[in-house]
């Protein structure tokens, strides 16, 4: 949505049809909303804008069909290494020689799914935030093996969309969810303690600290599999790091596929 509003050709590709129809409607009523708000005295021009936006955007579910005329390739598939390994290394065989991939992982390594390919030094990390079209972050990630050309090429690209660029090593969480995770974790187990009710955590967090939204709410909001997965995985690397520890609650919520906003429940239950 972001780059095809900033005038980028956008192919937009997923498993089936039904998920990319859901997609095309997210993108409209997400459009609708920033044009509410950017074009409010000029409905015309905000009618004109969400037109051209999504002439810019074309949808496929073949992906290495779609990769022969791409520049870049951002994958925001499961948090799955050995998925995301899969796809890449299918990319790579048919993606041009200038094409350059970049991984929206939360939490896995950018240099070992740049290991997956033939082109690590055309491999970065390309990590935007929820929701994307609000949210003004992209963490830019520079593997060991990243050239500084398509560092840069990252940047400049970050900057086309409208974000603003910071960088981080190729460390687990880089900047943001090394900070978020931890901190989600720890307010699921203070409530896990029985020590507060979800409900005042969040009202605490919202009013005592200013954040937006309170811990259950952002991990309704983000995904409750997606939340597991982080914290599994940097788990599995540091087993005997407290702030990494797997949350029984957690598991149990995934378990019965309670996974936030998008099944309709999480913490919480949404309508
Ligand atoms: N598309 C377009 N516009 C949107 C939108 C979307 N998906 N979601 C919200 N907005 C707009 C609304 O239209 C509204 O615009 P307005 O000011 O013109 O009315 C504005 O955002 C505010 O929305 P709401 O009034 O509905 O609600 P809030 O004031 O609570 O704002 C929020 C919503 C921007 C989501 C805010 O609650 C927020 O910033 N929450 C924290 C989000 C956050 O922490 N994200 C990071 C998650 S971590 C992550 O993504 C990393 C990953 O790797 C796990």
């Amino acid at each position: 949505q972001v780059a095809a509003a900033s005038g980028h050709t956008v192919v937009l590709v997923d498993q089936s049809d039904e998920i990319l129809k859901k997609s095309a409607k997210g993108i409209e009523e997400s459009l609708k909303r920033v044009t509410k708000k950017k074009f409010a005295d000029n409905p015309e021009a905000g009618a004109e804008f969400i037109e051209k936006t999504l002439k810019n955007l074309t949808t496929s579910t073949d992906a290495v069909a779609v990769v022969h005329s791409t520049d870049l390739v951002i994958e925001a598939i499961v948090e799955n290494q050995e998925i995301k390994n899969e796809l890449f290394k299918r990319l790579d065989k048919f993606a041009p020689e200038h094409t350059i991939f970049a991984s929206n992982t939360s939490s896995l390594q950018i240099t070992q799914l740049a290991n997956s390919t033939t082109r690590q030094d055309r491999f970065g990390g390309l990590h935007f935030f929820n929701p994307v079209p609000m949210m003004k972050l992209v963490e830019v990630i520079k593997t060991p093996m990243t050239s500084q050309k398509t560092f840069e090429s990252l940047v400049d690209f970050s900057k086309a969309v409208g974000k603003s660029p910071v960088t981080c090593k190729d460390t687990p969480g880089f900047i943001v969810n090394r900070l978020l995770v931890p901190y989600m974790m720890e307010a699921v187990r203070l409530f896990e303690r029985g020590d507060a009710s979800k409900e005042d955590i969040d009202v605490a967090m919202k009013l005592g600290a200013g954040y937006p939204m309170g811990p259950f709410e952002l991990l309704d909001y983000v995904g409750l599999d997606t939340s597991k997965y982080i914290i599994d995985g940097w788990h599995s690397l540091e087993p005997n790091n407290p702030l990494f520890a797997p949350s029984p609650l957690l598991n149990k919520l995934v378990k019965e596929k309670k996974l936030g906003k998008k099944t309709g429940e999480g913490f919480y239950k949404y309508k």
